[in-house]
């Protein structure tokens, strides 16, 4: 099996150049684009007027040679997925193979019958995505209604049938995580990638040890919600108000902490030029993982950009754990 590269090494400037390389396969930039945010109407306020500035999103990511997306069948019930196709029209073929698109299933509790279940869902991705396959194919968390062997197997019929390059899945514990690499590894397939809730204000996947374990096994981890949602911008200061579909994330934060929390972050963006969120992602990166950081509009790619070429050093980040948030697990989140 050809070597997967997890992580941007340490002490290595990450660049738009540095390349991790999931499960040996599937050669992505040390940040990618989430794109929950195109379609979604719950959290994220999403109406049709919106996409253009989404398609800019799609556009600028390709342009700073960062073209590393990630969505899911549920996200806006598949719009994501539709628009990331309508985003792509306009590419040649050649441009269409560098942008790297990553989907998810999600583990709906009627959907029982596997692999038919997942051969569908995917299919139907596929569909939406107007492509014949997807760079990485995750399952969206372990709440599946069946064994993890049993979804593995199902992962494993795709990546055989030939329509994903790499498999993953998403908000596992550690022990989630080595079940389902054992049952691939039966199979011959590698388990590329864990996306889990990690930022500044969620360090529980390091301080728990899941990123050790998944570095160990050659697993990468994709950090989903980078920015705290937005609130690591510094924008909504550390009392709110908050945005209605963000209140129960923020609500939780102790407000003295976020306060020093937020100004260690301020003190480091005036030292870099860097936006707040540009320090924040790249503390993710520092961490060895791979932050996602959501983008709705052309700006926030720039932004999110700025968050390589530089690289945060050791004090700088002790002096932002010390003030970090180590959060928790829920039903959704076991890892
Ligand atoms: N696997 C999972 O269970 C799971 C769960 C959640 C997310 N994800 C993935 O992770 C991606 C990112 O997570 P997320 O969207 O929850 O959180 P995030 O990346 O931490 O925050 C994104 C939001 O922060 C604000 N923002 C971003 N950059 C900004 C900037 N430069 N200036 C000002 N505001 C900025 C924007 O919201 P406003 O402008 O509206 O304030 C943006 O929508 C998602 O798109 C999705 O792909 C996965």
């Amino acid at each position: 099996m050809p070597e997967a590269v997890v992580k941007v090494k340490e002490g290595v400037v990450p660049t738009k150049d540095t390349r991790i390389v999931l499960a040996g396969v599937v050669s992505v930039p040390p940040i990618a684009i989430g794109a929950w945010q195109w379609g979604d109407k719950h959290v994220w306020n999403w109406t049709p007027e919106a996409e253009k500035d989404a398609n800019e999103a799609f556009d600028k990511a390709f342009e700073l040679g960062i073209p590393f997306y990630d969505t899911a069948e549920v996200y806006g019930d598949g719009e994501s997925e539709r628009e990331i196709s309508r985003f792509r029209q306009k590419y040649t073929q050649e441009q269409k193979e560098q942008q790297i698109i990553a989907t998810k299933y999600f583990p709906h509790k009627h959907r029982t019958n596997f692999p038919d279940v997942l051969l569908s869902a995917l299919k139907d991705s596929l569909a939406r995505l107007g492509t014949m396959n997807v760079d990485l194919y995750q399952i969206h968390a372990a709440i599946h209604p069946v064994e993890i062997e049993v979804v593995a197997n199902a992962l494993a019929d795709a990546h055989e049938a030939g329509l994903v390059k790499t498999v993953g899945v998403s908000n596992y514990s550690k022990e989630e995580v080595q079940r389902m690499y054992d049952a691939l590894k039966k199979r011959g397939v590698p388990l590329a990638s864990n996306q889990v809730c990690f930022s500044l204000i969620r360090t529980l996947p390091e301080k728990s040890g899941l990123i050790k374990l998944c570095h160990d096994l050659g697993v990468a981890i994709l950090a989903y919600s980078p920015i705290g949602m937005g609130i690591l911008t510094g924008k909504f200061g550390s009392k709110g108000p908050w945005p209605e579909g963000r209140k129960e994330t923020f609500d939780s934060l102790d407000t003295d902490q976020l306060e020093r929390l937020l100004s260690v972050l301020k003190a480091l963006s005036e030292k870099y030029q860097r936006p707040q969120s540009a320090i924040a992602l790249n503390w993710c990166i520092v961490k060895g993982t791979i932050p996602l950081g959501g983008a709705r509009t052309a700006q926030h790619v720039e932004q999110n950009r700025m968050a390589l070429n530089f690289r945060l050093n050791d004090s700088e980040v002790a002096e932002l754990d010390k003030h970090a948030f180590e959060g928790t697990t829920s039903e959704w989140k076991h890892g």
